[in-house]
């Protein structure tokens, strides 16, 4: 008996079987948006045993140009240091400064960072890289387990300690109450396509506008569709697809920010790296008290009055 021919075999129909449940999953019916945010919640938030094995973020193992579909564990999922390994862990912080640090030179922003607030930081990949030369860094993520590693990566490069906020799936604005325009930078990155929805990731926006100083910046990832490239809107089974739940067209986005109140300013397209495709990062500015969002794309012009009571506390630890 030819072992090698028989898990060969196994392995195409397991694939086969992967991409049919995955068919079914955007053709079939829909889930209620209460049942996906409560299957986002059990598994980004949930202990271990209720997360069970299962992830789909599909993992480009190094050296293979094809990209292999294969079962991903949550810390994986979650960009945990041991999850996706020390390089890519390492790569994923310094290409995001760096591609920050490109967008604000060419907006003439000043080089330092002052208050930092990252919206899903999962393992600390970026805070790891941006919390050293921020005046304030706020990691806030829906796990608490993730908070705890994140801190616990920070400190090795960091001796001033961070500040965690844990926020709610399902009450996100919660977490942030008092800290209205108080963040000059916010930081959203492998996020937004794990939202349940367009209107979950766009509600995320709407933070990032209401935390900014004005004239802050929102540095912002989303995965894109194309008309020739469309990933999939998936309609069920978050936990199957929960990398590809929430894709936009690259310029809905761009006009859906400003619908938002932040201004697209520049955008950069990172078409395939080593964890998966179809990146587009935006850098988007609140503008100044009383300046106008110019829709790029509709003709309206909308002005922007200020949010909220004011500045909210820095230097205060949350949680
Ligand atoms: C793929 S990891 C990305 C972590 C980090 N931003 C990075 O670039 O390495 C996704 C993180 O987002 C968190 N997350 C998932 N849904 C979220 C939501 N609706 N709001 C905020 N964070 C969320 C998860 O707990 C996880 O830590």
């Amino acid at each position: 008996m030819n072992h090698e021919l028989i898990r060969a075999g196994r392995a195409r129909t397991a694939h086969g079987l992967g991409r049919l449940r995955r068919a079914t999953d955007r053709v079939g019916w829909r889930q209620g948006p209460s049942r996906l945010i409560d299957d986002a919640k059990s598994y980004w938030a949930g202990n271990s045993a209720a997360r069970g094995p299962m992830g789909s973020l599909p993992i480009r193992t190094p050296g293979s140009s094809t990209g292999t579909q294969q079962r991903v564990t949550w810390e994986a999922n979650s960009h945990w240091r041991g999850g996706i390994g020390d390089d890519a862990w390492c790569e994923v912080g310094a290409e995001h400064l760096a591609m920050f640090r490109m967008l604000r030179k060419a907006l003439d922003n000043p080089p330092d960072l002052g208050v930092v607030i990252e919206w899903g930081c999962g393992g600390g990949a970026n805070a790891a890289a941006f919390a050293p030369i921020s005046e304030r860094f706020i990691a806030a993520d829906v796990s608490r387990e993730s908070l705890v590693e994140c801190v616990r990566q920070v400190s090795t490069v960091r001796s001033a300690p961070i500040d965690t906020l844990h926020i709610e799936i399902d009450h996100p604005e919660r977490a942030t109450a008092g800290l209205e325009e108080s963040c000059d930078i916010f930081l959203c990155l492998y996020v937004l396509e794990l939202t349940t929805g367009p209107e979950e990731a766009i509600r995320i926006l709407q933070i990032a506008e209401r935390l900014l100083v004005p004239g802050g910046m929102a540095f912002v990832q989303i995965k894109y569709h194309t008309a020739e490239s469309r990933p999939p809107r998936y309609k069920r089974n978050y936990r199957r697809n929960l990398a590809n739940m929430t894709t936009f067209g690259i310029d809905e986005f761009w006009v859906r920010s400003a619908e938002c109140g932040l201004e697209p300013k520049l955008l950069t397209l990172v078409p395939k790296n080593r964890l998966d495709s179809n990146y587009a990062y935006y850098a988007l500015t609140k503008p100044a008290v009383g300046a106008a969002v110019e829709y790029p794309i509709a003709d309206t012009v909308r002005s922007v009055g200020p949010f909220g009571s004011g500045v909210g506390p820095r230097g205060t630890a949350s949680q």
